[in-house]
């Protein structure tokens, strides 16, 4: 992507080649423990084409996975200590035993990591103590999935090392993706849903993942938006997911749930004959306005994810940028998770030709992607600038991604 001169320049966020990114793991651990690492393992980013907030119903998603990934350069040890260190972090080496892990008793990014080898001798798997480094080019803190990415390059390389064998196939890497959440959930405390683990560990390259997170069955669908291309759009809002407001909207639900008499709003909403009649009738047992809005969202939003899905195996990519833009309007005004950035980042999207284009992940701050004739990445990210300029609002940065493959 190039810029024209007189033009607002814009940031790009490169993702890194498999050997760069091995080169960076493993230079740093060797300088930070020196001795060379046993393997170099890596998982990517992700964002999310639509379905938001509907993995912790147990609704369906449709994400992709990332070029940009994050890598882990490890070397077991004998004993339960865990010791890392990362590029992105201060120098310092970041240390526990496996045997203090417990929910509450983590601080600090080792968490995500810890987590996960605790998560896994949880689960009765022979994990030892190890050595680790990490570098990473998924953007931090953009909603792009950077937690996940550390979470399932140190799944697959304690998976490696310590001969689990569960990466060999989906069912196997399920379980790994189980062991992201509750590390993520319990141990790091984001009460996130699943679907950023799932993308990290269970999507194929070239291919799009519809995620069933009621069952937690995948399909893999080829994403290949002929005469489009997908931009993403960092607003470096801040984002965090363990802030509370996450929370709040997963606690919302799960109470406007039990209400209606259902285990997830998904069973809810295939309980009835269509989304009018679901919805018609959920609207008519809540009563709290705030609650009818987030489970109105839900439920749209589950059923516009069916509508996508369709679209992208009918190859009919003008209906699927409409389903983005209503996504959006909803995790907008009847979620309410968006914020300005996201907002203007859209809009500008798509008055500079985006055909569709939306918030993606948790919200509150992080990135927007737009669906973008082919060819027109780097117009509509000049574009993108200059409404931010214009409003007075820092800089977006940018990412261009092919569907790419799972942690490796
Ligand atoms: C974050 C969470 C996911 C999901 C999305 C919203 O990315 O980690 O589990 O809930 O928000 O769709």
């Amino acid at each position: 992507m190039t810029t024209t001169p007189g033009s607002p320049v814009f940031t790009l966020l490169p993702a890194w080649s498999a050997h760069e990114g091995a080169e960076r793991v493993r230079t740093l651990f060797e300088a930070t423990f020196g001795a060379p690492a046993t393997g170099v393992w890596s998982a990517p980013g992700r964002v999310n084409l639509i379905g938001e907030h509907t993995d912790y119903n147990g609704g369906l998603c449709l994400p992709i996975a990332l070029e940009h990934r994050c890598y882990a350069a490890l070397s077991p040890r004998t004993d339960t200590l865990v010791r890392l260190v990362s590029a992105q972090g201060d120098g310092e080496v970041w240390e526990i035993d496996l045997a203090d892990v417990s929910p509450g008793a983590v601080t600090g990014w080792g968490a995500y990591v810890a987590g996960v080898a605790w998560a896994l001798r949880e689960a009765g798997h022979d994990v030892t103590g190890f050595e680790g480094a990490v570098d990473s080019c998924v953007p931090f803190g953009a909603g792009l999935s950077s937690s996940a990415s550390l979470e399932a390059a140190f799944a697959i390389a304690i998976d490696d090392i310590a001969g689990l064998g569960l990466g060999a196939d989906d069912a196997g890497r399920s379980t790994l993706v189980a062991a992201c959440v509750r590390a993520e959930n319990e141990i790091a405390g984001a009460a996130t849903g699943g679907m950023d683990q799932a993308a990290s560990l269970r999507a194929r390259d070239g291919y799009a993942l519809a995620l069933d997170c009621l069952d937690g069955s995948v399909h893999h669908e080829p994403f290949d938006p002929a005469g489009y291309e997908l931009l993403v759009i960092d607003t470096r809002a801040p984002h965090e997911l363990n802030d509370g407001q996450y929370a709040s909207r997963r606690a919302t639900c799960d109470a406007a749930a039990e209400v209606l008499g259902v285990a997830t709003l998904r069973e809810w909403l295939d309980a009835g004959t269509d989304l009018e009649t679901s919805l018609a009738a959920a609207l008519g047992r809540l009563v709290d306005d705030t609650t009818r809005r987030r489970v109105r969202h839900v439920l749209t939003e589950i059923d516009r994810t069916r509508a996508a899905f369709a679209a992208m195996q009918a190859g009919d990519w003008g209906t699927f940028g409409l389903l983005m833009d209503a996504s959006h309007a909803s995790l907008r005004d009847d979620y309410e998770v968006t914020v300005r950035e996201l907002d203007l980042a859209v809009e500008a999207a798509r008055t500079a030709g985006a055909i569709g284009a939306r918030m993606t992940g948790g919200g509150f701050g992080g990135s927007a992607i737009a669906l973008v004739p082919a060819g027109t990445s780097a117009a509509v990210a000049t574009a993108v600038v200059g409404a931010f300029v214009a409003a007075g609002l820092r800089e977006p940065a940018f990412l261009t991604s092919r569907a790419a493959g799972p942690a490796a």
